[in-house]
């Protein structure tokens, strides 16, 4: 039998808001500690005096978590102690010393065990060319944490299977060549490499028949299963900034701050034409435009893992700003998220 634990605190006390966190606490416990939902027993978890509304039971039956026992009760009213926070405990059945058990501690709860907080992550999900990677690298920057480029992997999964005579557009080929797809990510002076059998590709990968064809395989479920495990991997041994399409709902339902930034489409297809422009690529706004729509559409509509904003994230509408104020509007929110403590932050 072991013990985890978690907290983690919500902005108000609203059912959507701790229902959502009472998931995002529940899932980040079963995976970093790759439970099986039946070797849960039971689940205790409390809630501050200041929360008068707890959906735990609902929060772990939506999840799956049918047949162990729960508790859920409220904390005394406790001078100085940290506002709207909930607490967890799971019981499970599993053959794993006690020393071993991964617990989590998330948002304004990091600074309750800021040595069992584990590493920091922001997510920041989006549609295409919404400046995620711009964000990404500024706050990466800033804070001294390893910035992650996941459509650069799915992009060269489409760069291997072109190379491969493998087109995008046949899942069952594209599976087939995956066993023999050997890729890996390094960071290099605050920039992200991807490697291929140990081949940096990196350079190749942002042309527009890449970004077509990676749009087209991120929807083939073994291209995504394959890269799950190697952007978890990444998030487990550094401070992260993670930026994609579903960092925030599946790759890392506990990240501590999850932003999802949009922009209206015309906003997009003329930032990426003038971005394209500067690097004296020929370019035409109206192609730009029925590029990212219909990668949108594609990237939004397939079954597995499609762009979604995760209930816990925070919008940004960047339409009508600059990147300067976005990346000032994310460091406002990482700032509140974490009630400005960087003490639960291991150094990057
Ligand atoms: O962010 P990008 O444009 O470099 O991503 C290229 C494609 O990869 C995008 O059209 C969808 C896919 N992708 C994904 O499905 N999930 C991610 N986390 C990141 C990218």
């Amino acid at each position: 039998m072991v013990a985890i634990r978690g907290a983690i605190t919500v902005d108000s006390n609203t059912r959507e808001e701790i229902l959502a966190a009472s998931k995002t606490l529940l899932t980040g416990l079963i995976t970093s500690n790759s439970l099986e939902i039946r070797q849960i027993v039971s689940i205790i978890f409390t809630a501050t005096h200041d929360l008068n509304q707890a959906y735990p039971a609902v929060a772990a039956r939506e999840l799956g978590v049918t047949d162990a026992g729960l508790i859920c009760m409220q904390e005394m009213r406790v001078e100085g102690s940290l506002p709207q926070c909930l607490r967890v405990m799971i019981l499970a059945e599993k053959d794993m010393p006690q020393a071993a058990a991964r617990h989590l501690y998330l948002k304004g709860a990091v600074r309750l065990r800021p040595e069992l907080a584990g590493f920091f992550a922001v997510a920041i999900d989006g549609p295409a060319g919404v400046g995620k990677g711009t964000l990404a690298k500024k706050l990466a920057e800033a804070l001294n944490f390893t910035y992650v480029d996941t459509g650069a992997l799915y992009r060269a999964v489409a760069y291997f299977c072109i190379r491969e005579g493998v087109s995008p557009d046949d899942p069952g080929r594209v599976e087939s060549v995956l066993s023999k797809l050997e890729i890996s990510a390094e960071c290099v002076n605050n920039t992200q490499r991807v490697l291929l059998g140990g081949e940096d590709v990196t350079d190749s990968l942002r042309t527009p028949e890449i970004s077509e064809a990676s749009s087209k395989v991120a929807a083939i479920p073994a291209v995504r299963a394959k890269l799950l495990k190697l952007q978890r991997d990444i998030a487990e041994g550094a401070n992260v900034v993670m930026e994609g399409r579903d960092i925030g709902v599946k790759i890392l339902p506990f990240a501590q701050v999850k932003i999802y930034l949009d922009a209206g489409l015309d906003e997009r297809a003329r930032r990426r034409y003038t971005e394209r422009a500067a690097e004296g690529i020929g370019a035409d706004l109206g192609a730009i435009k029925r590029e990212l729509e219909e990668r949108d559409l594609r990237d939004a509509r397939r079954e597995d893992s499609p762009l979604a904003k995760a209930g816990d994230a925070v919008l940004i509408d960047s339409t009508d700003m600059s990147p300067w104020q976005v990346t000032e509007a994310a460091l406002r929110i990482i700032h509140e998220k974490t009630g400005g403590l960087h003490g639960g932050i291991q150094a990057g």
